[in-house]
């Protein structure tokens, strides 16, 4: 019995796929159909895949074609399948030619012709591409923003409004509309990302959902609580998404750490610290401007407080504010630290663009710590550390666009289940308003 083996995504199956099963079954007797598991896919920077691994398998089962279906987890696994399953001929379509020309060793390669004008790229692509716009001052995570969203299927940036048209990089000037017209952007998108001053993110928000758009924002969304409450109550009202942004949320070595912290891998946890911190020049000269700005909390806060608020929860007893300010008159920290005190632990983030330090982030427990090192905001690896070193774990997972690409991914698979799918929960977003609030309110305040 000669056995055929080939390998493949099959998200959205199409009759390319098909017709490559039904060619490589006819090489021999038997077909084994390798299906891609999500984690290896995205390590393989495929990212946007629209269907579940269930879901794929079950569309290529339902073909009848295979006689054998398996999973494909990890870099390397064809070698140990063709020798497990004594595997006489490995095929895949032409795109791949040459690519597996060492797997010779062990078995009969082939590469059939790809069927031409289909692919499942193309069907995720057609499906209701999303426009969104962009809504703020030019930065560096805006650019970064557009770039990213090239790597992700079925969304295109189409448009920026910005009060700050002569500061635009290419990247920006490029996109079919800039204007200062927010009206006119919500006319022209299915979707807004928001980056603007925290002040304004508030009427930016509401303006968006009014006009039926969803809303990816820049954390955080808002600086008092009753407001952030009120725009998600309206997002669900009109059914629409609504997001806060905070990229690390999304990278998959911090959310390995969260799941590991949480299931017990040292113990109880007793104390959480983020640090976060960003040297910049601050120019004191225009104060009414720097009132808008964003200033450490503002910047820095929403991702330090992220593990704080996922490991020990939004349910804290008692937090201090402490901040240095540049001037009293005016709510520009350099620094801020806060330590929050829950009912069996502690947990503190220290957050600066006056004051620079270690940008790490520890997780104490009673068997062990967790040390995400610098810079831990966007970290693809992080160890496990008990009393004696050598048990210390390491764990390293491929980061690509510091975590901004999953993000787009989410908000669009949101859009398009209509279910919002954010690593990042309501309470969380409320969490954050609410600690941006006493601040302003200067409440569990004090000042160095
Ligand atoms: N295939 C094919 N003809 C096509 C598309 C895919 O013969 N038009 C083959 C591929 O060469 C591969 C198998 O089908 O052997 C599974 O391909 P997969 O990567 O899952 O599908 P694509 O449509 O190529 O997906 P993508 O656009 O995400 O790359």
């Amino acid at each position: 019995m000669v056995k055929v083996i080939t390998y493949g995504t099959y998200d959205l199956l199409h009759y390319g796929h098909i017709k490559l099963l039904e060619r490589a079954k006819s090489l021999g007797d038997y077909l084994i159909v390798g299906v891609t598991a999500d984690d290896f896919d995205k390590s393989r920077g495929k990212i946007n895949v629209q269907q579940t691994l269930m879901e794929r398998i079950e569309a290529v089962r339902a073909t009848g074609i295979a006689d054998k279906i398996i999973v494909e987890e990890y870099e390397g696994q064809k070698i140990d399948d063709i020798k497990r399953y004594n595997v006489d001929i490995f095929t895949v379509g032409s795109d791949w030619a040459g690519h597996f020309d060492y797997l010779k060793e062990y078995c009969n390669v082939i590469y059939l012709d790809r069927t031409q004008g289909i692919s499942s790229s193309e069907l995720r692509a057609e499906k209701n591409e999303i426009k969104i716009g962009l809504v703020g001052e030019p930065t560096v995570v805006m650019s970064k923003f557009v770039s990213e969203c090239n790597y992700v299927n079925g969304v295109k940036t189409i448009g920026i409004c910005t009060t700050n048209q002569q500061e635009l990089p290419e990247t920006l000037l490029k996109l079919p509309l800039v204007t200062n017209d927010y009206s006119l952007l919500l006319n022209q998108v299915d979707a807004v990302y928001i980056i603007s001053q925290p002040t304004k993110h508030y009427n930016h928000i509401k303006q968006a959902l009014k006009s039926g758009k969803h809303v990816l924002c820049e954390s955080p969304v808002c600086l008092k609580l009753e407001e952030c409450k009120e725009l998600f109550l309206l997002a669900k009202q009109k059914g629409l998404i609504l997001t806060e942004a905070i990229k690390t949320a999304y990278s998959t070595a911090y959310n390995r750490m969260i799941l590991l912290s949480k299931g017990g891998k040292i113990g109880d946890i007793i104390s959480v610290d983020a640090i976060c911190t960003s040297l910049r020049q601050i120019d004191y000269s225009n104060h009414i401007e720097l009132e808008n700005t964003w200033n450490s909390l503002t910047a820095w806060g929403p991702t330090a407080l992220l593990p704080l608020f996922q490991i020990l929860g939004t349910d804290y007893k008692r937090k201090e504010i402490i901040s240095r300010v540049g001037s009293e008159e005016y709510s520009y920290d350099e620094f801020t630290k806060i330590t929050f005190l829950y009912p069996h632990a502690v947990a503190s983030i220290k957050v600066g663009k006056g004051v620079k330090s270690e940008g790490e982030l520890i997780i104490s427990g009673t068997e062990g710590y967790i040390y995400v090192p610098a810079p831990w905001w966007k970290t693809d690896y992080f160890e496990i550390r008990y009393e004696r070193s050598e048990e210390t774990k390491r764990y390293f997972y491929q980061l690509d666009g510091e975590g901004i690409r999953n993000e787009i991914v989410a908000f669009v698979k949101a859009i398009q289940t209509g279910q919002n799918i954010s690593y990042l929960s309501q309470d969380k977003s409320e969490a954050i308003s609410k600690i941006m609030e006493d601040y302003y309110n200067k409440i569990n305040y004090i000042t160095i």
